[in-house]
């Protein structure tokens, strides 16, 4: 069955963070509300950096930060500190500016070979989650950007990751980087309660219409369908100019 993402359209950059923070303060409420405590998958790269930083400035006081698990959904294969590091990014960004409790954050100890820190990471994300064998974990949220070749997380296309169908963490070789990657897998991804695609700029533009709306791309981002749960594309109007059809932004 075609998956159905919902669209929403913001009309500028700010707004679309500030629409992402919400969203986002929204799912935790309904996660703590429901279960006492709300489990997140951080993404990566550059566009999310200023949804955490909205998070940090205005919504400091209204979300139980200290009932939120952080996890995140990839890492590169770097120290902590390093410039490139997700974690990184997103403990400037929002963990050392909220009242995160330090033992309910779970980073991918990117510092180690890849396929031990994949290896270390599922063990932990297991364990935290309390799982079965065949079990996946079900996260609150998972928040995902969109790259320019149709990636999400760290699965890129024409690499192993997008077979992995068992394991819920994987060391993942991404050629034209010459590098690995860690990421969780599509069974991860596909068992949560709300995925987010947060996607800014025009330069994403062709690439949104590509994931939405041309059918069989074969795109990894095509691939992200939650089997039983939400699957939100917030997008500025810049990433939507190109969207046509039912996706028509206002
Ligand atoms: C990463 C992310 C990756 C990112 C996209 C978009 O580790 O870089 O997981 O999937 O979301 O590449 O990156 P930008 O937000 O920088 O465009």
């Amino acid at each position: 069955m075609p998956c159905k993402p919902e669209l929403r359209v913001s009309a500028t950059p700010d707004a679309l963070f500030h629409a992402a923070a919400t969203e986002f303060a929204t799912v935790a409420s309904q996660a703590v509300k429901a279960r006492g405590t709300f489990y997140v998958a951080l993404s990566g790269g550059s566009t999310p950096k200023a949804l955490y930083s909205v998070l940090a400035r205005d919504f400091k006081e209204s979300i139980p930060w200290q009932k939120v698990f952080f996890f995140f959904g990839d890492e590169r294969n770097v120290t902590p500190d390093d410039p490139d590091s997700n974690y990184r990014m997103a403990n400037e960004a929002l963990l050392s500016k909220v009242p995160a409790q330090a033992e309910n954050v779970f980073r991918i100890r990117g510092e180690l070979e890849a396929a031990e820190a994949a290896r270390d990471y599922e063990r932990i994300v297991r364990s935290i989650f309390n799982l079965q064998i065949n079990q996946v974990p079900r996260f609150d949220l998972i928040l995902l950007g969109l790259g320019p070749d149709g990636h999400t997380a760290s699965l890129f296309p024409s690499t192993a990751a997008l077979n992995e169908s068992r394991r819920l963490v994987v060391e993942n070789w991404v050629e034209k980087f010459k590098t690995h990657r860690i990421t969780f897998t599509f069974p991860v991804l596909n068992h949560a309660r709300v995925v987010i695609f947060l996607v800014s700029g025009g330069d994403k533009a062709s690439m949104v219409r590509e994931v939405l709306e041309t059918k069989n791309a074969n795109l990894p981002s095509q691939r992200v369908c939650p089997e039983s749960g939400k699957l939100l594309w917030l997008v500025d109007r810049a990433a939507a100019a190109l969207v046509s059809g039912e996706h028509a932004h206002p």
